[in-house]
Parts: C-alpha cells; sequence; structure tokens
C-alpha cells in the first residue's frame, strides 16, 4: 500500500507551496481554543518515546485524541497491529513517535489514514521544523537569503535534518556546525545550500538564526571531543552572540542542557525565542492536523 497522501512523514517530501500553506493555516490559529474544524476527528497518539512538548501541544491542538500508549504498546503487539487496531476502532489520523529511524513511514505503508511523524529515531521531525519556521518568520518574515545556524549534535539530531530539508528549500543559507564526529562532512550532500562548518566562530559571522542543539553527554563518550573541550568550543555564550548580526535570534528545541551547549544568558537573554517556540507547537501543530485531516476551509 502507498503512504497515506496528506501523512506528514518528512520535511524532505513538503514542497514551498504546501510548507506556506500550513505556516498561512497555523498563523490564523488560536492556541488557546481547539479548532472548530478538528471537532470530531480523532487523531490518536501513539508515543513510543517519551515526548513534553511535541505530546503535549498536540494534545492541546485536539479536541478529540486517544492515548494508545499504556495499553497496546506495553503489552507487546507488534506496531502493525496497534495502527490496524486504532484504525478500526475509527481513528482518522495517527500522529506518531519511534525510537526507530523510518516507523512511520513502515506504518503508512499498512494504514490507510494519514500518519504524522512526530519524531522517529534519528532521521525527522517535521511538526519541529514547521514550528521554528513560523517562529522565524514571525521575527524575519521571510526564509529565503537567511543565514541559519544549527550547532550541536547534527549526526544525532532529526530536529537538524528536518530544518536542514525545510529551510534550504526556502531558499536559506544552511550551516551546520559542531565537532567531526557529530557534524561529519557528509551531511552537506542533505541538500543543496548546506554546508558543514567545525568553526562556531566563522559559521556566526553574520547569522541571522543560531539554532543550538542538545548534547546528551553519553553520545560524546569514545568521541575525538571531550566535554569541556565542546563546551569550549562549541557553546553558544553572550561573547560569541556578538558575531551574529545585532538583530539574530537564538532558537533551541528543547530539551535544553544550561551550561552546555548554551550559556544561561543567552537562553534566557533578549535574542531567545525559545519560549516562543514551545508556544508555536500549539498553533502549528493544529494546522498541521487540519491540513492533514483535509479540514482546511
Ligand atoms: N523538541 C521536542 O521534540 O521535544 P519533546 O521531545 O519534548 O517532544
Amino acid at each position: 500500500m502507498k503512504p497515506h497522501p496528506r501523512s506528514l512523514l518528512g520535511t524532505d517530501h513538503l514542497t514551498v507551496p504546501e510548507i506556506e500553506a500550513i505556516l498561512k493555516l497555523a498563523r490564523r490559529m488560536d492556541p488557546k481554543r481547539a479548532p472548530q474544524l478538528l471537532r470530531g476527528k480523532r487523531v490518536v497518539l501513539l508515543f513510543y518515546e517519551p515526548s513534553t512538548r511535541t505530546r503535549t501541544s498536540f494534545e492541546f491542538a485536539m479536541t478529540t485524541l486517544i492515548t494508545a500508549t499504556s495499553s497496546s504498546i506495553e503489552k507487546g503487539e507488534s506496531l502493525i497491529d496497534t495502527g490496524w487496531t486504532v484504525t478500526s476502532l475509527g481513528a482518522d489520523a495517527i500522529v506518531m513517535r519511534h525510537p526507530s529511524s523510518g516507523a512511520p513511514y513502515l506504518l503508512s505503508r499498512f494504514i490507510p489514514v494519514p500518519i504524522v511523524n512526530a519524531g522517529d529515531g534519528l532521521h525527522q521531525h517535521p511538526s519541529q521544523a514547521l514550528l521554528d519556521a513560523l517562529t522565524i518568520t514571525n521575527h524575519k518574515k521571510r526564509l529565503k537569503g537567511l543565514r541559519v545556524v544549527i550547532v550541536g549534535d547534527i549526526f544525532h539530531s532529526r530536529v537538524a535534518r528536518s530544518n536542514a530539508h525545510l529551510l534550504s528549500k526556502c531558499g536559506a543559507e544552511v550551516i551546520l556546525c559542531g565537532p567531526p564526529d557529530l557534524a561529519p562532512d557528509v551531511a552537506e550532500t542533505l541538500a543543496p545550500g548546506i554546508t558543514v562548518c567545525h568553526d562556531l566562530d566563522v559559521a556566526l559571522l553574520g547569522a541571522d538564526v543560531v539554532m543550538s542543539l542538545r548534547i546528551q553527554k553519553e553520545r560524546l563518550a569514545g568521541k575525538q571531543i571531550s566535554l569541556e573541550d565542546y563546551i569550549a568550543q562549541f557553546q553558544v555564550t553572550p561573547q560569541r552572540m556578538r558575531l551574529a548580526r545585532p538583530d539574530a535570534i537564538v532558537m533551541h528545541p528543547g530539551p535544553i542542557v544550561r551550561g552546555l551547549e548554551i550559556a544561561n544568558e543567552v537562553a534566557d537573554g533578549p535574542q531567545s525565542c525559545v519560549h516562543e517556540q514551545v508556544a508555536n507547537g500549539v498553533k502549528t501543530r493544529m494546522a498541521i492536523l487540519a491540513t492533514v485531516l483535509k479540514a482546511v476551509q
């Protein structure tokens, strides 16, 4: 079976008009009220991995929502059988997070309803990239021509991958930055318009957007760079932010590890859009659900 045509599995499949349509719809959404156009629709959350921001914002985006984590998953039912079960129960769409890259793509080949990928392994997190694009365009009005630096553990980051595809497609210059172990040069082949840089001070020169990513200490084990060296070379600090444009914004998808990938003064400073990103998650996910459920009027 082919995936449902309105599934949102990754940003690499989205066209620029599709991205613009979701952002336009998200701007119209009231995050305090689940939209009328989603009333009566049934969305199932299948979360095989923990989440605070993504899960809560999808929950707030819906009026009728069922969570399957504490039943079938814990009893050992297969992914496809769980998908069939919730579809047979009448789900109109499935929102899914899974630790394995590709799991939502696999399920989408067996299930006749749209699937929204809420993060799969190291692969994609399209709703995060869309809410990030909404946040950027709230400040910069357009993505085309912006210099966006994404710094941290690029290799393990589905957020970096989804953002790199979406932003480069929309005409932004994307610089992926980190030590070679975490930001391998091959990442330049993800899409046109993407470069890899191993020197944060160089990457930040003239940046419009600085996106810091979480560093998991255990992922530095066995790598050439120590935790102390990472902090010295790649932490986003007030001193480093002076290399970026004065009106540059700072972003972080969360969860933040303060004092490691980002200094407190930057995370809480006037350029930080971190709280705004979380808030934009609800509006963006309302727009995504309305789009995949074809509830847009
Ligand atoms: N940014 C993000 O995906 O956060 P959660 O893991 O809390 O959903």
